[in-house]
């Protein structure tokens, strides 16, 4: 019963999510209005491509956005804010990013992953490394970056708006809960489907899509100044 009822909300805030991304940007004086949902239409579901029938587990997540954002974007210079360990931003190098984690812990690369698509473990060679900046994420870190990828990024979600809006950088956000936010939701309203209204307050449109694992699998995406792959579904 819970469960359904969980896939049921979720599917409502996917909707509102594609229907959010849809308003091209507040008027003027909207700052304290509520966005009129009614208005808007609605738009397909982007669904990342993934060779698994069904949903993987939630420890996958970073392979599937990995994943995601190479068929996504043509190779950029990336900061992977809150990027813990860096396997994303491992990922990203090993495919031709210039990635850059961001994040106040300096952790190791995990010693092995697995790789989704030949379904096999890799290790992770100690000696090998990704670029990280020791710290906690400012807007003005953002300045020289195309895209600003913040993967379950404490703290960092409003931030990562203001610096597209900023310098013009593409995002990608995933966010999961809200800790050390400069706003949280209304009563009855998720997180995302705040984040996505601040982004339109900032002019920052943004389509939703979903990866494929289990749990809050919903992501927003701003291309901004990134190069998409013609081949890619954001169109
Ligand atoms: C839940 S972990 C996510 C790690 C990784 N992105 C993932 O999805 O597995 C949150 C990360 O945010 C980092 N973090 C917390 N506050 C931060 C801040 N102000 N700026 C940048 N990173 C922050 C933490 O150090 C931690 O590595």
């Amino acid at each position: 019963m819970a469960k359904s009822a969980g896939k049921i909300r979720a599917a409502e805030l996917y909707t509102n999510l594609e229907r959010l991304s849809r308003a091209k940007s507040h008027s003027e004086n909207s700052d304290d209005e509520p966005l009129d949902l009614s208005a808007l239409a609605n738009q397909p579901i982007r669904l990342a491509l993934d060779s698994s029938k069904t949903l993987r587990m939630k420890k996958f997540r970073a392979q599937l956005f990995y994943q995601w954002l190479a068929q996504t974007f043509e190779p950029c210079r990336a900061a992977d804010i809150g990027g813990g360990k860096g396997l994303i931003s491992y990922l990203l190098l090993n495919s031709g990013w210039d990635p850059v984690v961001i994040d106040p812990f300096d952790q190791p690369l995990p010693d092995k992953y697995k790789d989704i698509t030949s379904e096999r473990r890799v290790k992770i060679p100690p000696g090998d490394r990704v670029a990280r900046i020791t710290a906690e994420f400012e807007v003005e870190h953002a300045e020289g970056f195309d895209l600003l990828i913040g993967m379950h990024a404490h703290g960092c979600n409003a931030k990562i708006i203001d610096a597209a809006a900023k310098y013009g950088c593409g995002f990608v956000l995933f966010p999961c809960c809200v800790i050390d936010e400069p706003f949280y939701p209304r009563l009855g309203v998720h997180w995302l489907e705040s984040l996505a209204d601040y982004a339109l307050f900032k002019k920052q449109d943004f389509f939703p899509f979903r990866l494929n694992f289990k749990g809050q699998n919903i992501g927003l995406c701003h291309v901004g100044k990134c190069r998409v792959k013609e081949s890619s579904t954001t169109g």
